[in-house]
Parts: structure tokens; C-alpha cells; sequence
């Protein structure tokens, strides 16, 4: 598994280099500081994750400078950050990921009952009520519910036409083991923190959809997804079509609850759509083609259909035989 140090070294150059410069200049000065490295080590494994160490570093009132002149905050601010990464998580909620779930859930006619499992604030609940602007091979193809909507994702659509319907949504329900309310300023300031620093227009969008998602609220139940799943199935209007989704959360799971999830829903009868890295589906990872590009994998019932931006930037469509 490797030593913290290495941990951070390579989530520096896999996950932060060109995504954020800040965030790999301070990975890779932790990696290299043997005194930070030594707090961090103080943390429970699970808490040690340099998103969640940052996101803390952040709140506790690091400044968003270079490391070498961050480096002293991180040693002073040291007890305010660990206090904040052990009462918090990482629940990053990436509203643009809608627009890699529209171009699947535009496909199923009539009404659909939405349930999101792992939904953080449930931001991703409402692709009905944004805009959407697809890059073809052709050009760019909008897509706009009929009341106007300040939040418009957009994404590269690489393979299908882009959707000329949005889904119709009449229930939305989502289960976390943490729902994040957006009218919390407590909650929203977390959910913004979590935003890479320089990422602005992602911090735009979370504003955004804040207002939507606080307009009209979803069913947030608190609870584990595999103990709360078939309670709030139950709750679904049986004359809509049920469709059960998530995305970078069964990574969260241990193989075993992995499985529990994958039995529960088949077992439901709904439409499956999974947004997870390419080896967390066992099931969907043995589908994959060798060569394909890097991302998470969209997948719907169990089958790979295209493999997309993290956030939602790219929706390159699968020639799964
Ligand atoms: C990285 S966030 C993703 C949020 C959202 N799906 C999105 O794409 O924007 C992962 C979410 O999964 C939730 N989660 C992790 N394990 C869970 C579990 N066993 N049951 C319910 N929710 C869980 C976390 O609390 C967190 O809000």
C-alpha cells in the first residue's frame, strides 16, 4: 500500500497534476516533510487523504498559498485541521456529472422515479431542471428545461447524438450516510472547501444547483445505502419508471457491501445507472476493453455504455461487443 509520504507523492502526479496546481504543489511538499507527514500519520488511516487533509487544511484557515510558505499554517493550524478532518468527509457533489447521466436517462420514455444512493446534498438529483450544452463531433447541441436554469453543464459527447428530451422526474429521493442540507451554511461552506481551489466554475455551478436542490428538496434519508435501499424503494410511486444511480461512492464499500448493493438492485427491478472508477464494479470492470480511455466507467444494468470525465467533462460512448 506504501507509506503516507508515497501516498501523497502519487496522488500528487495521478489525481492533482494538471487538475490543480496548488494541490500538487502542496501534495508534493508534504510528501517530501517528514514533520507534516508525521501529524498526518496521527490521523486514522481513513482520514489521511489528501483531499480530505486540504479541504480541512482549508477550513481551519490555510491560506491558498505555495507550500513553502503554506507549510507553517498546516504546523500551527494543525489541532483546528484534524479536528475538522475527523468530524467531516470527503462528499465532493459534482452537479456536472449530470450531464453524462442525461444522454442514458433521456433514453427511458414516461415518468422515472430518481433514486440516487451516495447522494452527499443531492445536487445530481435534478438533471431535469438544468441546462446542457453538448460538443458534438458536429458542433454544440443545447438542451434546456422550459424554465430558464442558471446552471448550464457543459460536456464533449463523443459517439452518441446528444439527447433532445430531458427525462421527466416525478419523485427524487436520495440515501447517504451523511446528507448534506445546501441551506446549511455549515454544510454549504464544506461542499464549496471541497472544490479544488482553483476550480471556479465548478464553484459556480455547486452555487447554482444549491439554489435549485434548496427550492424544492429532495428526500434525504440518512443511513448506509445496502440497510436503507429496499425502504425507500418502497416509497417510489410504483406508476414511474425506477431508476437507482451513483456515482464515486460504492468505491466506499468493501467488496462484500459492493455485492450486497449490486444483489439489491438487480433484485429491485430498476434501471441501474453506475458512475464508478474502472475497478470498483467487478462485474462491469470484466467488460471493459483493454484500451479504454481514462476516466470512470457509465454503465447501465451492468454493462459499460461509455467511460467519463470524473467530474463530468466527457462522455465518450463504449463499442461494447
Ligand atoms: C464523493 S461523494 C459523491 C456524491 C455524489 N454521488 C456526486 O456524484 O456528486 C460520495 C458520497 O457517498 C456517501 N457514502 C459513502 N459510503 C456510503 C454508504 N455506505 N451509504 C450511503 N452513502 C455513502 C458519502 O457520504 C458521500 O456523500
Amino acid at each position: 500500500m506504501g507509506t503516507t509520504g508515497e501516498k501523497y507523492s502519487a496522488w500528487a502526479e495521478v489525481e492533482a497534476r494538471g487538475v490543480s496546481d496548488l494541490y500538487f504543489d502542496w501534495a508534493t511538499g508534504v510528501a517530501a516533510d517528514e514533520e507534516i507527514l508525521e501529524l498526518v500519520d496521527g490521523l486514522p488511516a481513513a482520514k489521511r487523504q489528501p483531499n480530505l487533509v486540504f479541504a480541512s487544511a482549508r477550513m481551519a484557515g490555510v491560506p491558498l498559498a505555495p507550500y513553502r510558505e503554506a507549510r507553517s499554517e498546516f504546523v500551527a493550524r494543525w489541532d483546528s485541521i484534524r479536528g475538522v478532518a475527523l468530524t467531516h468527509a470527503t462528499q465532493t457533489n459534482e452537479v456536472r456529472r449530470c450531464a453524462v447521466l442525461v444522454p442514458e436517462l433521456a433514453k427511458i420514455p414516461g415518468p422515472i422515479a430518481l433514486l440516487e444512493v451516495g447522494a452527499s446534498a443531492g445536487l445530481c438529483l435534478y438533471p431535469d431542471k438544468y441546462a446542457y450544452r453538448f460538443t458534438t463531433e458536429s458542433g454544440v447541441d443545447e438542451l434546456a428545461p422550459e424554465s430558464r436554469s442558471d446552471v448550464v453543464l457543459e460536456t464533449e459527447l463523443r459517439g452518441p447524438s446528444a439527447p433532445t428530451r430531458l427525462p421527466e422526474i416525478v419523485w427524487r429521493a436520495g440515501i447517504d450516510l451523511n446528507p448534506l442540507d445546501v441551506a446549511d451554511p455549515a454544510s454549504r461552506e464544506w461542499l464549496e472547501t471541497l472544490v479544488w481551489p482553483e476550480h471556479d466554475e465548478r464553484r459556480r455551478h455547486l452555487h447554482a444547483a444549491a439554489s435549485v436542490v434548496a427550492e424544492e428538496r429532495p428526500l434525504l434519508v440518512a443511513g448506509d445505502l445496502n440497510e436503507a435501499f429496499e425502504e425507500v424503494v418502497a416509497q417510489a410511486p410504483a406508476d414511474a419508471t425506477l431508476v437507482v444511480f451513483h456515482s464515486a461512492v460504492l468505491v466506499y464499500l468493501s467488496p462484500e457491501a459492493r455485492e450486497s448493493f449490486v444483489g439489491k438492485v438487480r433484485a429491485s427491478g430498476a434501471v441501474w445507472i453506475s458512475n464508478e472508477g474502472k475497478s470498483v464494479v467487478p462485474e462491469v470492470a470484466t467488460q471493459l476493453p483493454a484500451n479504454a480511455d481514462n476516466g470512470t466507467v457509465l454503465a447501465v444494468n451492468g454493462t459499460p455504455v461509455a467511460i467519463v470525465g470524473p467530474h463530468g467533462q466527457f462522455f465518450h460512448a463504449l463499442d461494447v461487443p
